[in-house]
């Protein structure tokens, strides 16, 4: 990205703010965290599984550990990735008609499946097994909301396809209305649903169909045409990220597009960005009630075009990649634009509102086998065998395979929401 052509001292500034906020930003996470009783209830020295190799005899069962919550002082995001096929995938491709071609990566032609049987171990805990019943049941007379863009997308069908295989055919249904996709379990008055709303404020680029647009615009102060839509919610998780990185700067518009206005200035991606996300974080302090609804901001999902990063010079951006950096001394540099992941933490960090960081980026800056590849749609349709053939012009390497990545994701989500009471 051309921020890093930045001089140094700007770049050891951001460096520096990050470790400070992130020390900051830790103790506040731990903090939240003491709301959920069940963390201290449960509190109890945990040993870590087995991390057993790819090739190696699978032995470790499943246990009576496998229901415990992480104690309050643990740091989930803080791990690495574990070769798993005793418990992962948690769901198969074939066996969740929910999915969409984008997703269904062994449909469209993959031909290895390593990429959907890693297991996030975190260093001094264990995650809970994940329990779709036990999730279903969480979220009974409640509705669960996924808010943001193709990313978010991509765990909310992650999401129902965990959910769904735990409910008898004929008694779920998924319904697209504009920019709401709902996701029904009927015996259990439950919804998970999706919102399309890829800045989080209003923009030219709202429309759930029709959004290739060159020039994006957003309006950084108005968020209520959404927000409206937010209410009554009982989990919400939003995210914003990619739609940023097309352009260095952000379209800003000057007035409104509902009075025609058409004129924009052009602002610094992390100021633009701190200046949506203060909207956002008023909106959410004004409008919901902590102790019914619990919020999820999810940090940035990686992209991996550029194989050097990782240190494969054979590499066509993530397209021969089919496992996962394994060395994790120092996270591979793909390019994210960590500036904004600081802007989010000093956000939420200032808010009234209680909300959960979930901290994806890192753990998933290792996943550069875990993308949709050349195995996904354009343009609304598979990608023909020409196209297939010219991975470094159509692999798409911001997506993800499903069954897949999202769903360590979501194992995160459901981790806070099963250990609140
Ligand atoms: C795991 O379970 C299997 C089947 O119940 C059993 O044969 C095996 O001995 C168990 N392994 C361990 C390590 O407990
Ligand atoms: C996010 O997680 C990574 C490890 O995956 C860790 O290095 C970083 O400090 C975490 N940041 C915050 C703000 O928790
Ligand atoms: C069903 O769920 C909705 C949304 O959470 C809730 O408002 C409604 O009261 C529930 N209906 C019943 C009969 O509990
Ligand atoms: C949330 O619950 C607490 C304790 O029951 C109560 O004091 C507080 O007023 C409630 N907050 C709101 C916004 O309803
Ligand atoms: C892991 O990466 C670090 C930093 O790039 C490098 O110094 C080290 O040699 C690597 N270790 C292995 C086992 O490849």
């Amino acid at each position: 990205m051309n921020y890093r052509k930045n001089n140094h001292l700007s770049v050891s500034a951001v460096l520096l703010s990050v470790f400070l906020i992130g020390i900051i930003f830790y103790n506040e996470d731990v903090k939240s965290l003491t709301k959920f009783p069940f963390y201290t209830l449960q509190f109890q020295k945990i040993t870590p599984h087995e991390n057993p190799l790819p090739n190696e005899q699978q032995t470790t069962n499943l246990t009576a550990e496998d229901d415990e919550f992480p104690p309050e002082s643990c740091d989930i995001f803080d791990g690495k990735w574990v070769f798993d096929d005793l418990t992962h995938p948690l769901y198969k491709e074939d066996e969740c008609e929910f999915l969409t071609e984008q997703v269904t990566c062994m449909k469209n032609g993959r031909k290895d499946s390593m990429y959907q049987k890693w297991r996030w171990q975190p260093k001094d805990c264990n995650l809970p097994k994940f329990r779709g019943k036990l999730l279903v049941e969480k979220l009974k007379n409640k509705r669960l909301m996924f808010v943001g863009d193709s990313l978010n997308r991509n765990q909310w069908e992650s999401m129902v396809c965990m959910v769904q295989s735990v409910v008898s055919s004929g008694r779920k249904s998924l319904i697209k209305t504009g920019s709401l996709s709902i996701f029904r379990i009927e015996d259990y008055n439950a919804t998970v649903e999706f919102y399309w709303a890829p800045f989080l404020v209003q923009s030219n680029s709202d429309d759930p169909e029709i959004h290739s647009i060159l020039d994006r615009i957003i309006m950084p102060e108005s968020i209520n045409i959404h927000g409206q839509n937010w209410k009554n919610v009982d989990y919400l998780v939003f995210n914003t990220y990619i739609w940023w990185m097309n352009t260095r700067n952000m379209k800003v518009l000057r007035g409104s597009f509902d009075e025609g206005a058409t004129e924009y200035d052009e602002i610094e991606r992390p100021l633009a960005y701190a200046r949506v996300l203060k909207t956002w974080a008023e909106w959410i302090d004004k409008n919901i009630n902590p102790n019914r609804t619990m919020v999820f901001f999810n940090s940035m999902s990686p992209i991996h075009i550029k194989s050097l990063d990782w240190n494969n010079p054979e590499g066509i951006k993530c397209a021969k990649e089919t496992s996962p950096t394994l060395n994790v001394t120092v996270p591979p540099n793909v390019g994210t634009d960590r500036r904004l992941f600081t802007v989010a933490t000093d956000v939420i960090q200032s808010m009234k509102v209680p909300v959960n960081f979930i901290n994806i980026t890192t753990l998933s800056e290792y996943r550069k086998d875990a993308h949709t590849s050349i195995y996904t749609i354009r343009q609304g349709k598979l990608l023909t065998a020409e196209q297939k053939a010219d991975p470094a012009v159509y692999a798409d390497c911001i997506h993800w395979c499903l069954p897949g990545l999202p769903d360590t994701w979501n194992e995160f989500l459901y981790t806070h929401i099963i250990s609140h009471l």
